[in-house]
């Protein structure tokens, strides 16, 4: 038998109640083959459940060795843990490969100037950017990069970045000053994930 002391407040059951909510929904957009749940790596795990002292997480290492897979399920416990005490209500994600984000940013897609989705991207509580140096954008690309990252930059939002190369060897895909604000941002929350091409092991 639980105490009385030990039952959660009715705070703590609506709040636990939108968690599992958040979560559901957040799980839901997870493409099929990143649902498993997989053991994350420790240094990924602490920026998951908020024990990093760095609130932006970027994952590199060699094709195949998980990383996007250890992301949305990084991602996934990230959102779990906003409904601790500092909860403000339930975080906004925005998740997107760099080749459909850059692409979503030129002017022309959907006769729009982007301009309503550099806004959004600029205030969500969490953007992640899949495999960052996979895509080259265009310079008007990369300027509206900079509006979304020099804004986040500045009010301390997170990012959470895949990339198969380290921040500093990403000037040539972001230009130099996405390329200063993101080592910055992520200071302390680099993670090298190291191992085989996953891939080829299932494929053996
Ligand atoms: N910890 C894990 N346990 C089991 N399978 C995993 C694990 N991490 C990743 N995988 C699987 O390995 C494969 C490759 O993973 P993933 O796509 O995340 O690699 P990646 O590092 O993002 O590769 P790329 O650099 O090509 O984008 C996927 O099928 C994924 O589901
Ligand atoms: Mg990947």
């Amino acid at each position: 038998m639980h105490s009385s002391s030990e039952l959660p407040t009715p705070r703590q059951s609506w709040i636990a109640e939108r968690r599992d909510a958040a979560v559901a929904t957040f799980t839901a957009k997870i493409p099929g083959i990143y649902q498993a749940n997989i053991e994350l790596d420790p240094d990924v795990a602490a920026w998951a459940t908020g024990r990093s002292d760095c609130p932006s997480l970027f994952l590199t290492g060699p094709i195949g060795v998980g990383k996007t897979h250890s992301a949305w399920q990084a991602t996934r416990q990230w959102v779990h843990h906003q409904f601790g005490a500092s909860y403000r209500g339930t975080p906004v994600v925005e998740s997107w490969r760099s080749t459909a984000l850059f692409d979503a940013l030129r002017p022309d897609a959907d006769g729009n100037s982007g301009r309503a989705m550099v806004k959004h991207l600029q205030r969500v509580d969490l953007l992640f950017i899949d495999d960052l140096a996979a895509a080259r954008p265009s310079t008007w690309t990369q300027e509206r990069l900079f509006e979304i990252f020099d804004e986040r930059y500045i009010n301390r939002r997170p990012v959470l970045v895949t990339c198969d190369v380290l921040p500093s060897s990403l000037a040539e895909v972001t230009g130099d000053r996405v390329r200063s604000r993101l080592a910055e941002m992520c200071r302390g929350g680099v993670v090298l994930l190291q191992g085989a091409d996953r891939r080829r092991s299932a494929a053996a």
